[in-house]
């Protein structure tokens, strides 16, 4: 029951002049626990639960130094890198406005865009040891479509990984159902000695994303 006395669904429910798909939208919003847990914790999005039980399997943020956030907005993930390695140093892009945080340097741009990765570069000052993709395209709603437009982010984010990762480093990022494609994944065993999917709890089951967590960059031929 809301403070008027109202019950949120039934209000969600009767609106008038919404469609399906977000009256779906809000009524899972407002029945999610960790929508409530997120504005209770001070985080920007729920998506921050996520980083933080992949965290909790995979050893993923403490002693990291240097963060790179792809797909920043809203900065739910960088203010969980924040508060577990309060002296790494993070940047993050996306194509939406992300609000300022904290020691956080943040670009406004398309990580697919030719200049974006030197962009990334400079602004850490050295190799980072955790490079982490929450970016999803926006969807059409034509699976196949949604499907690549996605893996195509993921591709472009492993590519950075292995162009830039410290040896040891760690690539995480989101994918979509059928996991990782049979090239991606050979790139990324390729180069990491531990490649393992995971669909953290605050992922919605109904949701097709998983997370692809990548550990031990075997380095650049170039660092060998
Ligand atoms: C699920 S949200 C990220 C949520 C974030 N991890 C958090 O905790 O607040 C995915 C983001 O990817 C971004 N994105 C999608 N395509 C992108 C691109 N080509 N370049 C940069 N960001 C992109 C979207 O704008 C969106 O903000």
């Amino acid at each position: 029951m809301s403070r008027s006395g109202r019950d949120p669904d039934k209000r969600v429910r009767t609106a008038k002049g919404r469609t399906a798909s977000s009256v779906r939208w809000l009524e899972r919003q407002l029945n999610d626990p960790y929508v409530k847990l997120a504005k209770a914790d001070g985080y920007r999005s729920r998506a921050a639960y996520k980083l933080l039980e992949l965290d909790e399997r995979f050893n993923l943020l403490k002693g990291a130094k240097r963060v790179v956030d792809l797909g920043i907005a809203p900065g739910g993930w960088s203010q969980v890198v924040r508060k577990a390695s309060p002296k790494a140093a993070i940047v993050g892009i996306d194509l939406l406005p992300t609000e300022p945080i904290d020691g956080v340097i943040i670009f406004e741009m398309d990580f697919m865009a030719d200049d974006a990765p030197a962009a990334l570069e400079a602004a850490l000052d050295g190799r980072p040891d955790l490079i982490l993709s929450d970016m999803a395209a926006n969807t059409v709603g034509h699976k196949q479509t949604d499907h690549l437009r996605t893996m195509g982010l993921v591709e472009a984010g492993a590519w950075f990984a292995v162009d830039n990762l410290a040896p040891g480093g760690t690539f995480v990022a989101k994918v979509l159902a059928g996991g990782t494609d049979t090239e991606l994944l050979t790139l990324l065993k390729k180069h990491f000695t531990s490649v393992k999917h995971a669909k953290p709890p605050a992922s919605r089951k109904g949701s097709s994303e998983w997370y692809v967590v990548a550990q031990g960059f075997k380095g650049r031929p170039q660092d060998a």
